[in-house]
């Protein structure tokens, strides 16, 4: 193994000395940029490091690289597919002139009992939640791999640990997910690449937005978190950018609760 290997500031601009998280410079691919991916995005654009996003949704993006101080990569990609996953990652690597970070923000919902599902449900909630994980994350991985360094952070959900009723495709494409992580990241950690898992409990976003605003699911929702409340986007920030800094290059295989204690109950 060398010394070094992880370390994202080694290929970065230098470190200015407010740059703690050595992220100054570094080349971000945000993957979906909805209520969590932007509030990432604009996280990490903050602290000067180079974004480039992708997404299906032409509104989402547009908002998003409006929202952006600096000049950003925008994709437009369904990201399900193998072959535009793969191609929004060469895209993003050709723009920015390579990759550090992957973060994927990518997610839908269909609330119901498992007795109502349809096989098109299922097959298009795996597809998006957990196809679009794996096919980016090897696209990226194959490009870390090569370089020696990199951070790929995937957003699951408590729900890939919990049985919550009416979420089973979800669920079952989240606790994939954090297996799928655990195998890249044991198979890259020689590489100097981190793999790892944000989970977060219920916040406040397109995707719950909806379930959130029915009469009384609020209140009995936060009522289950130790907390007391929901999370919003910008809690998930912090816990992702130190996935993805120099700090956090001995990190890898995690599934970090990002839910005011919501899996503890
Ligand atoms: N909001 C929450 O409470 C919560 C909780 C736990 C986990 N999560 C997870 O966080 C991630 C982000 O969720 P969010 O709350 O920001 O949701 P969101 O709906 O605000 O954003 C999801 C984004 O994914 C994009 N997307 C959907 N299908 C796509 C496709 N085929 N190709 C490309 N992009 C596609 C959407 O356009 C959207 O911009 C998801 O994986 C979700 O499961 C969210």
């Amino acid at each position: 193994m060398h010394e070094g290997r992880g370390n994202l500031s080694e290929n970065s601009a230098p470190a200015a000395e407010a740059d703690w998280l050595g992220l100054n410079g570094a080349r971000v691919l945000i993957a979906g940029v909805g209520g969590l991916g932007g509030a990432c995005a604009r996280a990490f654009a903050r602290v000067n490091a180079r974004v480039a996003i992708a997404d299906n949704d032409a509104e989402h993006l547009a908002k998003m690289a409006g929202d952006l101080s600096q000049d950003c990569v925008s994709i437009a990609a369904d990201l399900s597919d193998p072959h535009d996953a793969s191609t929004a990652v060469s895209d993003a690597v050709a723009a920015m002139g390579g990759i550090d970070v992957l973060v994927h923000a990518v997610g839908i919902n269909i609330r119901k009992p498992v007795l109502e599902f349809e096989p098109e449900e299922w097959h298009r909630i795996q597809k998006v939640n957990l196809d679009s994980a794996f096919w980016l994350s090897q696209a990226a991985g194959r490009i870390m791999v090569h370089q020696n360094r990199g951070r790929i952070v995937i957003i699951s959900s408590v729900s890939g640990l919990l049985a919550h009723a009416n979420h089973a495709p979800y669920a079952a494409s989240k606790g994939a997910i954090n297996q799928m992580m655990r195998v890249m990241a044991r198979e890259w950690a020689p590489y100097g690449v981190t793999v790892n898992a944000v989970a977060p409990g219920y916040i406040e976003t397109e995707l719950t937005q909806a379930y959130l605003s029915q009469e009384g699911h609020r209140q009995a929702l936060s009522e289950m978190v130790p907390a007391g409340r929901l999370g919003n986007p910008d809690e998930l920030t912090g816990p992702i950018l130190f996935l993805a800094s120099s700090h956090a290059s001995f990190v890898t295989g995690h599934v970090l609760y990002v839910d005011g204690g919501r899996t503890l109950v």
